[in-house]
């Protein structure tokens, strides 16, 4: 067993904040930081960081804090961020085109390939540079064009359709955003995204504080 297989997804699912943070560290020349500082910044308790971070290496030192460089670096390479990743969009509406505008995600190394979309109207135009292909080319683009990951942007309805062309040609991740329980086989991993469960949260603190003001 490797040190990431060996992490709890609990962890995993903090580590790109802890990363966000050290890369803002490293843009701002910080060479070292404690983790009472790294908590003030990221709401993680000090002993939380602590003992996340123990969980693949010992990079901090009584008295010295982290040192910021390392401690990203071993957090890039375990969320697999030295790789580059090729990717498809499939469902050009507002939110597949909302991705592909985003220059951000290619920066970090996930380069997409290619967006499709079923409706003629939007096959043909450009979005950041790249064409809306017909979906029925999809499974071919997939052959020709090694792609890990595809990124669902179809209505519910279509995404198990979508997924199974994906499963079907090898693409190992699906990002799903499409509010669906999709059904794939051992190997394949989907990360669903749903913003609203995000705005749950929002409303619940919103919520939670205006009762305290009410009850004061
Ligand atoms: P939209 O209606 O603007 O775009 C959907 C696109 O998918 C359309 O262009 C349509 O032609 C295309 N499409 C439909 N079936 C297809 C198929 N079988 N093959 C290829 N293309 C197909 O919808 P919008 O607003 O962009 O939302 C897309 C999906 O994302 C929906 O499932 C929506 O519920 C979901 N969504 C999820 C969010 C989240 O936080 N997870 C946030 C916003 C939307």
């Amino acid at each position: 067993m490797n040190k990431s297989t060996m992490i709890s997804m609990a962890v995993v699912r903090r580590l790109p904040k802890y990363y966000r943070y050290l890369s803002e560290l490293l843009r701002r020349d910080i060479d070292r930081i404690s983790s009472k500082e790294l908590s003030e910044k990221i709401g993680f308790t000090a002993s939380q960081i602590r003992q996340d971070l123990n969980n693949f290496g010992d990079f901090g030192q009584q008295g010295y804090g982290y040192n910021v460089k390392e401690l990203h670096r071993e957090i890039s390479k375990i969320l697999g961020l030295h790789r580059e990743y090729t990717t498809v969009i499939v469902g050009a509406g507002n939110l597949g085109q909302a991705i592909a505008n985003y220059t951000g995600f290619s920066k970090q190394g996930f380069h997409l390939k290619g967006i499709f979309d079923k409706n003629p109207k939007l096959v043909g135009i450009k979005i950041n540079d790249i064409e809306i292909k017909d979906i029925d080319t999809l499974p071919e683009f997939i052959e020709n064009n090694t792609i890990d990951i595809g990124i669902l942007c179809v209505p519910k309805n279509s995404a198990q359709d979508v997924a199974n062309i994906f499963i079907e040609k090898g693409v190992q991740g699906i990002w799903n955003f499409a509010p669906s329980d999709l059904e794939v086989p051992d190997g394949i991993v989907v990360e669903n995204v749903h913003l609203s469960e995000s705005l749950m949260t929002l409303s619940y603190i919103i919520n939670e504080a205006k009762l305290l003001k009410e009850n004061k």
